[in-house]
């Protein structure tokens, strides 16, 4: 598969309201580790190699700063630099050195709907650390779009990501041999539908779900197994309502994959995963996905 310069989903940033109890939460439950702290800021660690997955920033109220990528080569950052513009998209900095924990070199650019990506080389790695219950990295960001067409546009355009799936609701694009790294759902404004961390395998995803419910973190949606990109999924409302997901079995894809339509992708009425054990979305979830908006450049 033609390598695209996006490389590898590595961390979102986003502001939260109380950040102690946001820490408390993402360490004590979800089961990240703090990698690093700033006045204002925590860097929160997989069990990967990533110098962090999740930075949440102190804020008044909740958003997303940035959905950031690890570049495979310091020319990536040349190339998306280069293609951004032509593509409707602006550089607001770089390739210059990022100055936050974990550091390397990236570019930033603004999409066209004004969402922050940042393309990162040569930042931190760690040693992965062994841990059967903790999420591994971050696998997936979904937005919600009121024109998919012009992001799915720019995400092909100037940054090499492929179409794995479309769905009634979603396109699902791809920028390595993951089904995808990013999904953008049909909806009426631009907001976080949600946030996916991997799990090692489906009995951790199972064991999550657990420990979150007796924490006091319901299901919301799932369990159950998605049809495009055949992973297993448990979905949540956490702190400040980020809708955050646990799975696993994320389908590997090569350039063989036939892309899926619409059609490929009806349930039978009723049923909302592949097993058909999943009740659907609660309310709570679906209201949750209109709340959080981007911080726009
Ligand atoms: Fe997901």
């Amino acid at each position: 598969m033609p390598a695209s310069p996006a490389g590898q989903l590595r961390s979102i940033a986003i502001g939260v309201t109380d950040l102690d109890a946001a820490e408390r939460f993402y360490t004590g439950t979800w089961n990240l580790a703090t990698q690093a702290r700033t006045a204002d800021a925590v860097y929160l660690r997989g069990a990967g190699s990533f110098h962090h997955v999740l930075a949440l920033h102190r804020s008044e109220r909740p958003d997303v700063r940035n959905v950031t990528f690890s570049v495979a080569g310091r020319a990536d950052l040349d190339a998306i630099a280069a293609r951004t513009p032509a593509a409707g998209g602006r550089v607001l900095s770089g390739p210059q050195a990022l100055d936050e924990p974990g550091g390397g070199d990236a570019v930033v650019i603004a999409d066209p709907q004004g969402r922050i990506l940042r393309f990162v080389h040569g930042d931190a790695r760690l040693e992965a650390r062994a841990h059967g219950d903790a999420p591994v990295r971050i696998t997936h960001v979904v937005f919600n779009c009121a024109d998919v067409g012009v992001a799915q546009r720019f995400f092909e355009d100037a940054l090499g990501f492929r179409l794995s799936d479309r769905t009634r609701a979603m396109a699902f694009m791809r920028c390595n041999s993951d089904h995808h790294s990013i999904a953008l759902a049909d909806s009426d404004a631009d907001t976080l539908n949600h946030i996916a961390f991997v799990m090692p395998d489906l009995d951790a995803v199972m064991r999550g779900a657990g420990r979150m419910n007796d924490a006091g973190w319901p299901i919301e949606w799932g369990v159950g197994r998605h049809g495009p990109g055949n992973n297993v999924f448990s979905y949540f409302v956490g702190p400040d309502d980020f809708v955050i997901e646990y799975t696993a079995d994320v389908m590997q894809v090569d350039d063989g994959y036939r892309v899926g339509s619409p059609s490929d992708w009806g349930w039978p009425s009723g049923r909302f995963d592949q097993w058909g054990i999943s009740k659907p979305p609660s309310e709570r979830i679906k209201q949750a996905q209109k709340t959080i908006r981007f911080v726009q450049a």
